[in-house]
Order: structure tokens, then C-alpha cells, then sequence
């Protein structure tokens, strides 16, 4: 079949990781399973801009905010090497990207999960036009497995609002190819958690996560963390259901630190946290302590805490957030979100 020309546009979220995908084998298949909360607020906005064209061959533009930008090549590049063999017909089109971003560009909140998200349902949504019969279920796996190639964390932002991603033995639907959303029923108080990204950093972060992933490969504790991410998917499985946030707070909290455990003992070994990072978490368990708040911290891979709790207690949060936590971040800045239901057609 063929397309003249014509133009998609989507909105995909970032996500954030409670369990936390570190390490992966070739083709961008994790090591471990990871599960996240989608968010809502922080996104990509792209349209997907197409033409037929007769030489065949990868052609794209690239436009940030409607500006021509050639930094963001190299990755969108290999994205269309690498999905290639899975839709031939991108050779056919030449295509305009035309991307932005909700949050602001130099915050420490990675684009690339919401970036690779949004560009993976619009080239689904080529894939549609040119194939009608498609199923929901097929598409939305499909856009999961080309954000993955991306991305490895991006195949968790086309739906919402939990997604599991890697083969484990608590979820026999899940993939390594894929993410799929959480299928147990959850307990209410996580159906409109709330995310607030405190930005203790906005630069750009010193070591890639390209390079953190592959750092697992000789790692004294690889086994051990890979192991323990399926123990701790298990019982975060059981937690989800029960709303039981005590247990939420301790896996979520013990899992961000593993994270950067494993930053600290790779070889060679690397910090990404900053002293203002520690100092939130430290006043975190002191206003857990004395005001009896379930609010708990994870992190991801760079300086920037992420508050998580309740909406039941967001006013009481944001006012000690204004008054208190703000302090430690970069020009006071912070983002509050909140779980959400993944990419959307615009
Ligand atoms: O998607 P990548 O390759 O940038 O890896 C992201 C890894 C973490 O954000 C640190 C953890 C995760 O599961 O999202």
C-alpha cells in the first residue's frame, strides 16, 4: 500500500522507574525486569511529518520547538538503522520531526523515554494508515517494542499507568521486547500518585546511562542485583494490591539506592547523586518521622529526587516543599506530576 503525504502528532509521558532497569544485553534487552509509574505532566509533544518519495533510503529533518536541530541526529539516526527491519516502508517517506518538550530543556529530566515514545506511536500510526487492519493491542506493542530500541526505559511510556517491562516469573504477559500495563488490580491510593521532580541539578549528567547499563557487564554484584530485582518486582507486586505504603516506601526508597549502589561499586566506580540529593533524603526521613507523612524519595539516574505520595496529602507536601525542599534545588525549581495513562493522539 502507499501514502502520498500527511502528518501525525502524539504526546508521550516520561516515566519513573520503582524498580529499576539497570543493565542490559545486546539489542536492548534488560537484564532485569523493571516496573514504572507513567507520568502525566512532563511530555514529548511530536509530529510525525510524511512524504513518498522514490529513492529509497533513512531521510528525515529534525525540528526542536519548529527550529532546525541537528544535535539530536545521531540518536534519531541509529533509532531508524535499528527499527528498519521491523518497517521496511520507512525507506519509502521522508519525514519532518518536529519535536517538544512540556518540562524545560536543560532540567535533568531525560527526554529520551518520552522523546522515543512519541516518535515510536507516530511512525505506528504511518504503520496503520498503511495497514488499517491492525489491532489496539497490536499497535501499542508494536510502539512499545520500536521506543525500546530507542530507548530502553521509553517502551514503559506508551501506556499507562503501571507498566512492567522484562520477563519474570510474577507476570507470565510480560516481555523483554515490550512493556505491558500492570495487570492486578491496584489498590486506590496509587491511582492518582503524585511525582514531584525536584531539579538539585539541571546539567547535563556526566555519565550516559549507555554507559551505566554496560558497566553492569563485569560487575562484582551483577547477579546479585539481577536477582534481587525479581525478588522485589515480586513483592511490589503484592503492595500495589494491598496499599500497604509502609512496604511501598522501603522497596521504592531501597531500590533507588541499589541503583546508585551500583553506580558507586562499577569499575571504573561513578557518583551521580549531589550533596543537595543527600540532603533531601535525609529531610525526607526526618519529616516522614516526625509528621507521620507517607511521602518517600526514588531516584533515577542522575542528581534529581523524585518525592512520591499520596494526593491525600498534597497540600500538606507542596507547603513543605515551598517552604523547605526547594531550597536544595537548582534556582528553586521543581516539578510536581502525578501518575498518567501514557501517549496520547492529538
Ligand atoms: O532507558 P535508559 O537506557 O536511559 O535507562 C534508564 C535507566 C534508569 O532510568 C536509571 C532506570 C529505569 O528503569 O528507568
Amino acid at each position: 500500500p502507499t501514502l502520498e503525504e500527511g502528518v501525525f502528532s502524539w504526546s508521550a509521558p516520561s516515566n519513573i522507574a520503582l524498580i529499576k532497569y539497570w543493565g542490559k544485553k545486546e539489542h536492548q534487552i534488560p537484564a532485569n525486569p523493571s516496573l514504572s509509574f507513567t507520568l502525566k505532566n512532563c511530555k514529548t509533544i511530536t509530529s510525525l511529518r510524511y512524504k513518498r518519495k522514490e529513492v529509497v533510503g533513512i531521510g528525515f529533518e529534525l525540528l526542536f520547538e519548529g527550529q532546525p536541530k541537528e544535535s539530536f541526529r545521531p540518536k534519531i539516526q541509529k533509532f531508524f538503522e535499528r527499527i528498519l527491519p521491523y518497517c521496511s516502508y520507512i525507506s519509502n517517506y521522508n519525514f519532518i520531526i518536529d519535536t517538544s518538550n512540556t518540562f524545560p530543556h536543560s532540567s535533568g529530566i531525560a527526554s529520551s523515554a518520552s522523546g522515543m515514545a512519541a516518535l515510536a506511536v507516530n511512525i505506528m500510526s504511518l504503520e496503520r494508515a498503511l495497514f488499517p487492519d491492525m489491532t489496539q493491542e497490536f499497535f501499542y506493542q508494536k510502539a512499545s517494542f520500536l521506543a525500546r530500541l530507542g530507548s530502553g526505559s521509553a517502551c514503559r511510556s506508551v501506556s499507562g499507568s503501571i507498566v512492567v517491562w522484562g520477563e519474570n516469573e510474577e507476570f507470565s504477559e510480560a516481555s523483554n521486547l515490550f512493556g505491558v500495563p500492570f495487570s492486578a488490580k491496584v489498590h486506590d491510593v496509587f491511582k492518582d500518585y503524585q511525582d514531584v521532580i525536584l531539579l538539585v541539578d539541571k546539567g547535563e549528567k556526566q555519565v550516559s546511562s549507555t554507559v551505566g547499563h554496560d558497566l553492569m557487564h563485569h560487575h562484582p554484584f551483577a547477579e546479585q542485583r539481577f536477582a534481587q530485582a525479581h525478588t522485589n518486582l515480586k513483592d511490589l507486586k503484592v503492595v500495589l494490591q494491598s496499599g500497604d505504603l509502609e512496604a511501598f516506601m522501603a522497596l521504592v526508597e531501597s531500590e533507588a539506592l541499589t541503583l546508585h549502589a551500583m553506580m558507586m561499586t562499577s569499575i571504573p566506580y561513578f557518583i551521580l547523586m549531589k550533596p543537595n540529593t543527600l540532603q533531601i533524603i535525609e529531610r525526607i526521613w526526618k519529616f516522614r518521622k516526625e509528621h507521620g507523612v507517607p511521602v518517600c524519595f526514588t531516584l533515577d539516574a542522575g542528581a534529581n529526587v523524585h518525592l512520591l505520595f499520596p494526593k491525600a496529602y498534597k497540600v500538606e507536601v507542596m507547603d513543605w516543599i515551598a517552604s523547605d525542599l526547594a531550597d536544595y534545588c537548582q534556582q528553586q525549581h521543581y516539578i510536581a506530576d502525578e501518575i498518567g495513562e501514557g501517549a496520547e493522539r492529538l
